[in-house]
């Protein structure tokens, strides 16, 4: 039983793996191209500052983030390294982007004059990055836009902030076929040649993502943001890379088993019905621990170096599984719920799949309550 976390449930995270993968992903990029090591939501869901200690050991000083809190939380941590916010910052919050010396990026020249301005009162140089939108469709300055050109032609002369270059995100980098992202890639040279054209002179363009750090050494130009693959997300398509490895499992001590009969109802909605004399055995977490609820239809479990399916609906706080074509089980069985056990296998992008999301969307879930362990 695993005691320390004060409840039999808890995530492994195995450091040596992002390690591992952190040096496939140096492997991969091009020479004079930087690495930001994309930690947002507490690195998707794998613990931020311990991620980032690994990170920086192996030489990493640049960290994308989406929250303000996740920037203070890094230089509270000591984090001395460039942190660079990836979504939008209102205006309100400059004092905070120069306190804390967060890059962010603008797409408009109203928050880049606010950020001026406090960077002049403060006696501070801000680095900031112009936001284009090449084809996600979510932010920034359309890349086509003549006016996009101007305005932030018109920022870099602003007193008080370095432009350090623009920066945009794939929205389709993993898919076998590569036009669309070919097209992005193409609309980013675009606008940066024509900002260049008007004498400005860049040195942190960014546009690659994880796909496309593996496999679109075109797109790396001075900073490469991978994300999911430092963490060992399956890359979908064309981008499995060998020898990356999962960072995250899952794992819980059985806390209850029971024989049943045939007929013997298990969980909420009477969702299971037993159709013979079954071996029943509970788990002390659930949905609310970021076990998805509808992965116990298509969902199992490995339990003894075997697959056990899931019995009935996951509760909020247990779930159920049908041990009865396993031997020997004990409670305080250890089960892995996600991760590896001998040959066999269970990812955040198969329980994903059951369920219809991504692996991002399961690991990103895991921190609200279960304990960490950090394996070194
Ligand atoms: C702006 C930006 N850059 C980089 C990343 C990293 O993407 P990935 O996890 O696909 O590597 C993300 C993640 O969503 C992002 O939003």
């Amino acid at each position: 039983m695993f005691k320390e976390g004060l409840r039999p449930a808890w995530v492994e995270i195995d450091l040596k793996a992002l390690e591992n993968n952190i040096k496939i992903i140096q492997s991969r990029v091009s020479p004079g191209s930087e690495i930001c090591g994309i930690v947002k939501a507490n690195a998707y869901g794998h613990g931020v500052l311990e991620c980032v200690r690994v990170m920086e050991r192996n030489g990493i000083r640049n960290f994308g983030i989406s929250t303000l809190s996740e920037a203070i939380q890094l230089r509270k941590a000591g984090v001395q390294g460039r942190i660079i916010m990836l979504g939008l910052t209102p205006e309100m919050y400059v004092d905070t982007v120069v306190e804390y010396n967060i890059m962010t990026g603008f797409t408009d020249i109203s928050y880049a004059k606010a950020l001026s301005e406090e960077a002049v009162k403060r006696g501070k140089v801000m680095e900031i990055w112009g936001v284009v939108d090449t084809g996600m469709g979510r932010i920034g300055y359309q890349a086509k836009d003549p006016q996009a050109v101007e305005e932030i032609f018109a920022v870099s002369q602003l007193p008080g902030l370095k432009l350090a270059g623009i920066f945009s995100h794939f929205s389709t980098s993993d898919f076998e076929d590569r036009s669309y992202a070919d097209k992005q890639e193409r609309r980013f040279n675009h606008i940066r040649e024509a900002l260049m054209e008007k004498g400005l002179s860049f040195y942190l363009c960014s546009l690659a993502n994880s796909p496309a750090t593996m496999d679109r050494p075109s797109s790396h130009f001075d900073l490469c943001r991978p994300g999911g693959i430092f963490y060992g997300r399956y890359q979908s398509g064309v981008t499995l890379v060998p020898g990356i490895q999962p960072v995250m499992s899952i794992k819980a001590n059985i806390v209850q088993l029971k024989n049943v009969p045939e007929g013997f109802s298990v969980s909420y909605e009477r969702s299971l019905i037993t159709k013979r004399p079954s071996t029943i055995a509970t788990l002390a977490m659930g949905y609310a621990d970021g076990i998805p609820r509808p992965w116990w239809e298509k969902g199992k479990v490995i339990v003894n170096g075997q697959y056990a399916p899931f019995a009935g609906v996951i509760c909020m706080d247990q779930c159920m599984l049908d041990v009865t074509d396993i031997p020997n089980v004990q409670v305080g069985d250890e089960v892995v719920v996600m991760g590896r056990s001998g040959d066999l296998f269970i990812g955040a992008e198969d329980i994903a799949a059951g369920v219809g999301t991504i692996g991002n969307n399961i690991t990103c879930g895991c921190d609200a309550r279960l304990p960490y362990l950090y394996l070194e």
